[in-house]
């Protein structure tokens, strides 16, 4: 693109004239609004499970979940500082819920996810049903779903939040709600969603409207077990190792409409293919160590040394590379679908010669 234009004493104060009208000049603003490529505010950043623990369970000490709402440390990209968000488009949080807890219902137009990150037996209710939680399970709760958290387990809870409020403010869209109890009425047993739309099998004649998947816990000791017969085949991809991502059983499309979400396996002594993509990504360590490589935009280098528990994000358009000790399992989450949807999104690969994806 040109040199900025110049800025002239005529050219300001016709700038300030114009402005009186609600009128600015786009050439003193283009460059910065269609860019080359991708150039996200938001900073790869890593935080490690074992450092920020012990805040998270202060928070148990200085407030209730019932006080709070929702009992959460927001996982704030410090490039973003202020406005709740891990990337440009996705929210993410750690919450705590205490033995003996409950996180009143409520439902908003938001999208959210739960990752398992530490406990065991804490429930979350979506429309009625109950599902017990353990720790690599993901957990939706679609958009306008009534939805409480409880825990009736002796131990403390943590899971990761990831929530689309970036993108539905974008378009002025959100609507939410209280219950007016604290929790919701069971209406349907334990497992049942699973049972009926998670198990490869669907009611005849189950049609639906809403966009999220119907199976609304998929069990890591599934998700591992799937894995781990894959790697029987050893079709490793050069950039992901394994990767799978969590489906719609409906139609086969992504779990959630706005976010996209992934499970990896890395083998022992795998170093990738640097790899980019314009969805920033957030990953949460189930399994393993290791270490990944990004490249900043000003062509710095930043590694992160992550085990289990620990949440990194790699923000949109920026290379990286995994290297593994020995065995390690990711989980990830994206805005993908919905770039998708917009015919956005974009990946390149190492390996690719000058690719555009
Ligand atoms: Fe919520």
């Amino acid at each position: 693109m040109e040199a900025q234009p110049k800025q002239t004493p005529e050219r300001s104060a016709y700038y300030a004239k114009i402005g009186e009208s609600n009128l600015a000049p786009l050439w003193e603003v283009l460059r910065g609004l269609i860019r080359k490529e991708p150039q996200s505010a938001a900073l790869p950043v890593l935080w490690r499970y074992d450092e920020i623990r012990p805040y998270i369970l202060q928070a148990g000490k200085l407030i209730t979940a019932k006080e709070a709402e929702r009992r959460v440390l927001v996982l704030e990209n410090p490039g973003l500082r202020g406005k709740s968000q891990i990337t440009n488009s996705l929210y993410a949080g750690l919450q705590l819920i205490l033995p003996g807890e409950v996180a009143p219902a409520h439902r908003h137009s938001q999208s959210a996810l739960r990752f398992i990150v530490e406990g065991h037996g804490a429930y979350t209710a979506v429309d009625g049903e109950k599902t017990l939680m353990e720790p690599g399970d993901f957990v939706i709760t679609p958009s306008w779903t009534w939805h409480d958290h409880g825990n009736d387990s002796k131990e403390p809870m943590v899971w990761m939040d990831g929530l689309d409020i970036p993108i539905v403010a974008a378009f002025d869209a959100q609507f939410a709600e209280g219950y007016p109890d604290e929790r919701q009425p069971a209406t349907r047993p334990i497992g049942d969603s699973l049972a009926r739309y998670g198990s490869g099998l669907m009611p005849v004649g189950y049609e639906t409207r809403v966009k999220t998947s119907p199976v609304f816990n998929y069990p890591y000791s599934r998700t591992r077990e799937a894995l781990e017969q894959m790697r029987k085949a050893e079709a490793w991809d050069p950039c992901h190792g394994l990767k799978l991502r969590y489906v719609n059983p409906v139609d086969g499309g992504w779990a959630m409409p706005t976010i996209g979400t992934f499970m990896q396996l890395l083998p022992k002594g795998f170093t990738s293919v640097p790899y980019r993509s314009t969805d920033g990504t957030v990953f949460s360590v189930v399994e393993g160590k290791g270490k990944t490589v990004v490249t900043g935009h000003d062509g710095g280098k930043i590694t992160f040394s992550w085990g289990p528990r620990d949440t990194f994000v790699v923000p949109s358009w920026l290379w990286h590379t995994h290297e593994t000790d020995g065995d390690a399992v990711l989980f990830s989450f994206s805005d993908r679908p919905a770039q998708d949807k917009l015919g956005l999104w974009r990946e390149m690969r190492g390996n690719q010669a000058n690719g555009k994806g």
